[in-house]
C-alpha cells in the first residue's frame, strides 16, 4: 500500500516534470527556427501562430517559479517538528499562556506524554473551555492556575500556590506572549507589553528555580524569535522602560513591533544569564530558549486595526502567512 501511494506520487512528479521538459522543448525549436536566417518568412509565421502558446508557457512557467519560491519559504519558515514519543508520566510542567496558539498545542502533546500540565493563564473560562475540550483520560493530568504575566503581583502568588500544591516542577515554559498594540501603564510602574514579554518571564523563571526538579532533568524553555534578529535598541533603553513619557510615545509612534524585537532579544540574553547563573550555583537545570518557527495562531489575529492602512496590512500579512506559516498542531 506504502509502495503503492510513493509510485502514484513519484508517477505525477514524473508527469510534472514531463509537462515541463515539452515546454521547454517547445521554446528551444521555436527558437532555433527564429534564429536560422533562411527561413525567415516562414519563422515570422510559425512565430506568430504560436505566440500564444508561448505566453501559456510563460504563464505556467511563471506560476511554477513562484509556488518552488513558496515552498521553500515554507519550509526554511516552518523550522522544525518535534517527534518524540517519551514517556513523562510524573513530570509536571508549567506553561504560561496556553489557552491559544502554541500553547495550547504544546500543553496538549505533554498530556498525551502522560505528563502533569499546569495551564497558567489570566482568563479562567476561556482555559476551562480549552482543557474541557480535552478527553477524560487527559483532562484529570491539566489544572488550571491563575496567572497574568504582566503583573509582578500576580506572578508572585502564582509561584507562592505552585510551592504549596507542588513538591517540585520539572519544566518551566514560558510562552506567554503578545504583539504590543497599545500602551498600557500597570501599578508596577512598567509597561503591561514590557512586562509580559521580558521582566514576567525573569521574574517567574527566577522564583521558581530554587523549587525545580533537582535530579538534573529540570528545564526552563523560553518562547523567542526570529524578530529578534532586528532589535532596534539604542544605547540605555532598558532604563528608559521605565519612563512613563517615554513609554507612551513609543506606542504613539508604533513601535510596538521595535519592542517585540527588543524584547525577543532580551529573552536570549536572559536564557545565557540564567544558564550560567545556574552552572555557577550548580543548579541542575537546563535553560533553552527556541523560535518556532512561523506558525499560524492568533498572535498575529490581535494586531492593531485602527485604520483602512494597517486593516489593509494585517489582511495581506494573513494572507502571506497563511501561506508560508505551520498550523501549531
Ligand atoms: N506564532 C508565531 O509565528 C510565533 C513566532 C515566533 C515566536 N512566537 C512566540 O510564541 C509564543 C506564543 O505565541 P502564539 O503564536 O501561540 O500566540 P497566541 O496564539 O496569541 O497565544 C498567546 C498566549 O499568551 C497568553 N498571554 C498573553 N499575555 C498574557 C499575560 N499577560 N498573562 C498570561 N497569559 C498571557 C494568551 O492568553 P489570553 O488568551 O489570555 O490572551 C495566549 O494564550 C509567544 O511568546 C510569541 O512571541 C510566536
Amino acid at each position: 500500500m506504502f509502495l503503492l501511494k510513493i509510485l502514484k506520487k513519484l508517477n505525477f512528479i514524473r508527469n510534472i516534470l514531463f509537462f515541463y521538459f515539452n515546454i521547454f522543448q517547445f521554446w528551444i525549436n521555436h527558437i532555433k527556427i527564429i534564429m536560422n536566417k533562411n527561413n525567415y518568412y516562414y519563422n515570422i509565421f510559425i512565430y506568430k501562430i504560436s505566440f500564444k502558446k508561448m505566453s501559456l508557457s510563460l504563464i505556467f512557467l511563471s506560476i511554477l517559479i513562484l509556488i518552488i519560491c513558496l515552498i521553500c519559504l515554507r519550509q526554511y519558515l516552518k523550522g522544525g517538528v518535534c517527534k518524540n514519543k517519551h514517556d513523562m508520566t510524573n513530570k509536571i510542567i508549567i506553561i504560561t499562556g496556553p489557552s491559544n496558539g502554541l500553547g495550547k498545542e504544546s500543553a496538549f502533546d505533554l498530556l498525551n506524554h502522560n505528563a502533569k500540565v499546569i495551564f497558567a493563564c489570566r482568563a479562567e473560562e476561556r482555559t476551562m473551555k480549552v482543557i474541557n475540550t480535552l478527553p477524560e483520560n487527559l483532562r484529570k493530568n491539566a489544572t488550571f492556575m491563575k496567572l497574568d504575566v504582566s503583573s509582578f503581583k500576580s506572578i508572585i502568588n502564582f509561584v507562592n500556590e505552585v510551592k504549596q500544591k507542588y513538591d517540585k516542577i520539572d519544566i518551566l515554559m514560558n510562552n506567554a506572549g503578545a504583539m504590543p498594540i497599545k500602551f498600557d501603564w500597570t501599578e508596577d510602574d512598567y509597561d503591561s507589553y514590557f512586562i509580559s514579554l521580558y521582566l514576567g518571564p525573569f521574574l517567574l523563571s527566577a522564583l521558581l528555580m530554587n523549587h525545580m526538579n533537582k535530579d538534573g532533568d529540570a528545564k526552563i524553555i523560553n518562547l523567542s524569535s526570529a524578530m529578534h534578529l532586528w532589535p532596534m535598541i539604542e544605547k540605555g533603553d532598558i532604563q528608559k522602560y521605565k519612563n512613563k513619557d517615554y513609554m507612551k510615545a513609543f506606542y504613539q509612534n508604533s513601535a510596538g513591533s521595535k519592542l517585540y524585537n527588543n524584547t525577543k532579544l532580551f529573552i536570549i540574553y536572559m536564557t545565557q544569564y540564567f544558564a550560567k547563573f545556574c552552572e555557577k550555583n550548580k543548579l541542575q537545570i537546563k535553560n533553552v530558549c527556541l523560535h518556532p518557527g512561523l506558525v499560524q495562531s492568533d498572535f498575529f489575529a490581535k494586531i492593531n486595526r485602527s485604520n483602512i492602512l494597517q486593516s489593509i496590512t494585517r489582511y495581506i500579512l494573513n494572507f502571506v502567512l497563511n501561506l508560508v506559516s505551520k498550523n501549531p498542531v
